[in-house]
């Protein structure tokens, strides 16, 4: 099949690259020319495990250009992958896609037949779709054109891990109004949902994973089946950090509560972490999208407003619970171990990091901040003073009155802590994520301050 992905970022090109290795021809196209470049190189421009890897497997099947004219031509199928980043109102902000679906209604052959949506955007927004990229029939077929079947096929990969949930995923959902839709995308997907393929070296399949169940539904449904995942994950994660604040009140230990809640099959054990909460491109935006849109209906949605206020307000928690060992913290070295928003990724967008640094500079701390892949990127795109980075994490907690873990990174568990005792000027350690082992820090002389325990 030839198949053209528009947005080559963190969600069309684990797609792109994955449909490539199952054996069809892949166009990506992206207005970023910096980008194509790199890519055309054979250069991933973000770090995301793997992708390196899989677009030198991949590259004699895959083609980058900026292009639309001559990246449409020939195909049949069109991914659109591109952000829809939140707008000054927390709406999702349609400039991009609708571009995107213009080009796409000016450029589409006579064999383009589906165009195929994985961003995500306001329920509804695939009718909308629809209309814009079809906007010059009348009927069926004319002026050389196909008329297009619009597709939602909403992407659930998790930044870090974006390769492996394309090729192992929980489920896949497929949502058009047109049956033609649905059968195409079902069937460009049979690798995956029936797990006949050859896994690639470096992606070993899990054991007993032998079929992934498809949802096959209507246009609207699936696009409110992204939100509805997206909401539920971001309030169980706040679920579990009110309750580890409560924890902390009347002393028990949110770990201990976490398995015995999760043991309960209705529960389930995964994203009940607590710690500083969420942050990344999704949760955030894809919360407070889901409130506005409500709002347009006169619904207000009371669970998820919570669940926002819970987890922005851990942010401001944790430096409380620092002043209460250091005082005030003017003048006071801090160090920041972690900065992107969850390990095995560069993604600073809405960091818990961001946020604590910000606050703690508000209240004159210099603050030392290290990140095995985000530094530089942190860095450039900080006009502070006061602000102190270095690619040894060493060198960054030396002198500290306290440190914070605030991305559960394999390196800072396996830190020599022992030596960081010798380095630091102060022993506090603030566990943002619960990732450390709390009893050999308190062995090594460490104030120790997790999160619920
Ligand atoms: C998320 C969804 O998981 C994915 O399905 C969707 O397509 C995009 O949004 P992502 O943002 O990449 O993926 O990261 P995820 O692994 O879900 O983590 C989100 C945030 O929640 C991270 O900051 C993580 O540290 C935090 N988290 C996660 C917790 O605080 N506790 C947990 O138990 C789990």
């Amino acid at each position: 099949m030839n198949i053209a992905i528009v947005g080559a970022g963190y969600v069309g090109l684990p797609t792109g690259l994955a449909l490539a290795y199952l054996g069809n021809d892949i166009v990506f196209i992206d207005v970023d020319s910096e980008k194509i470049e790199l890519l055309k190189k054979g250069k991933i421009p973000f770090y995301e495990p793997y992708l390196n890897e899989m677009l030198n497997l991949t590259k004699d099947n895959v083609k980058f250009t900026t292009d639309y004219k001559s990246g449409l031509k020939n195909i049949s199928i069109v991914f659109i992958c591109v952000g829809t980043p939140a707008d000054e109102n927390w709406k999702p902000n349609l400039t991009n896609i609708k571009a995107v679906a213009e080009m796409i209604g000016e450029y589409r052959t006579k064999k383009l037949e589906y165009v195929v949506n994985k961003s995500t955007v306001p329920i509804g927004f695939g009718k909308m779709l629809h209309n814009l990229i079809n906007k010059d029939h009348t009927s069926k077929h004319i002026k050389g054109k196909n008329y297009i079947t619009v597709v939602s096929n909403p992407e659930f990969l998790r930044e870090g891990s974006a390769l492996y949930d394309t090729f192992y995923p929980d489920r896949i959902v497929v949502g058009s109004d047109e049956i033609n839709g649905i059968e195409a995308v079902s069937q460009l997907y049979s690798p995956i949902v029936n797990q006949n393929f050859t896994p690639p070296s470096f992606l070993q399949r899990p054991n007993g994973l032998s079929a992934v169940p498809i949802v096959t539904t209507d246009l609207c449904s699936a696009e409110l089946i992204k939100y509805a995942a997206n909401a539920f994950l971001a309030m169980k994660i706040s679920f579990i950090n009110e309750i580890a604040n409560l924890c902390e009140k009347v002393g028990g230990d949110i770990n201990e509560v976490a398995k015995g809640i999760g043991l309960d099959s209705r529960i389930g054990r995964k994203f009940l972490n607590a710690g500083i909460g969420w942050g990344g491109s999704c949760f955030g935006k894809d919360t407070s999208a889901l409130i506005e849109m409500a709002k347009e209906y006169g619904l207000k949605l009371h669970m998820i407003e919570a669940a926002r206020i819970v987890n922005y307000n851990q942010r401001t928690i944790i430096i409380e619970k620092l002043k209460t060992q250091i005082g005030n913290l003017a003048n006071k070295s801090i160090g920041i171990l972690g900065l992107s928003f969850k390990p095995n990724t560069d993604d600073l967008r809405d960091a818990p990091a961001i946020d604590i640094i910000n606050k703690l500079l508000s209240e004159g701390a210099y603050v030392k901040v290290h990140d095995p892949v985000s530094l530089q990127k942190f860095l450039s795109m900080t006009n502070k003073s006061n602000i102190y980075g270095n690619t040894d994490v060493y060198k960054v907690i030396e002198g500290c009155d306290a440190v914070f873990v605030l991305t559960e990174w394999d390196i800072y568990k396996e830190l020599d802590w022992q030596m960081v005792k010798r380095l630091m000027r102060g022993n506090v350690v603030i566990d943002g994520r619960n990732a450390l082992n709390r009893e050999l820090l308190i062995k090594s002389g460490f104030i120790y301050i997790g999160v619920g325990r």
